[in-house]
């Protein structure tokens, strides 16, 4: 077990017609962070929630939020995100054309600003955004649904990411079919952050919730 891997269950696989309980039930049976994940029907065919939805559900914990973007449009609500109680704020490369403004603007705001990578997209370019990123997500499945199964040469993009960043303060987060059996492998690849949804939700009370967030931290 490593105790600096941080656990980020999305709560995308969260029961929503009881989702404040269910934020609670997420924070106690143990995880670290809370993995927002925002779709737009555009960026991606799903939809999700917006600021409104983050701003009612921050009371149930005090666990940082974690907002992944998956939007066409993101800088057009970043204020509205932060205000709605984001910790983090993440983009994705493929939307942004002007990727050092966005960056610099969520810092700006006083979150930690952070870049996803598509499975079919290259990070090549990203050396020069370094300085701007507090995290870089993985993403091991194509974004827009929970529950995909996790695409294997996302380990081999870590690999090669985690050497990119260095010794930078750049946290290294994979998203998307995490599950206990390739989590030793990420971790060994260099990743500092695991979102899993379908896994740690697995199960429809605490004690499960609890069960799957230990065997996803024993598994490294
Ligand atoms: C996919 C989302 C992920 C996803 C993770 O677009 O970004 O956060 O919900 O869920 P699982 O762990 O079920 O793949
Ligand atoms: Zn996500």
């Amino acid at each position: 077990m490593d105790n600096d891997i941080i656990i980020a269950p999305s709560i995308l696989s969260a029961d929503f017609s009881n989702l404040g309980q269910e934020i609670s039930d997420i924070d106690e049976a143990g995880a670290d962070w809370m993995h927002l994940d925002v779709m737009d029907g555009h960026y991606v065919p799903n939809l999700t929630f917006g600021p409104p939805i983050i701003s009612k559900i921050r009371k149930f914990t005090k666990k940082i939020f974690d907002t992944h973007l998956m939007v066409s449009n993101p800088d057009d609500l970043l204020e509205s995100y932060k205000d709605a109680g984001s910790d983090s704020i993440t983009v994705h490369k493929e939307v942004c054309d002007d990727l050092d403004k966005t960056l610099s603007r969520i810092r700006q705001l006083g979150c930690k600003a952070g870049v996803s990578i598509n499975p079919e997209t290259s990070f090549s370019g990203l050396e020069k955004f370094l300085d701007k990123l507090d995290l870089i997500l993985v993403m091991s499945v194509n974004p827009g649904f929970g529950g995909q199964k996790f695409i294997p040469s996302s380990i081999e993009k870590i690999k090669n990411i985690k050497s990119l960043i260095g010794n930078r303060q750049i946290l290294l987060e994979v998203d998307g079919g995490v599950n206990d059996s390739n989590a030793p492998k990420l971790v060994k690849a260099g990743a500092d952050i695991l979102v899993a949804g379908s896994f740690v939700f697995n199960g429809n009370n605490i004690s499960d919730y609890k069960k799957n967030i230990s065997l996803l931290r024993n598994s490294f």
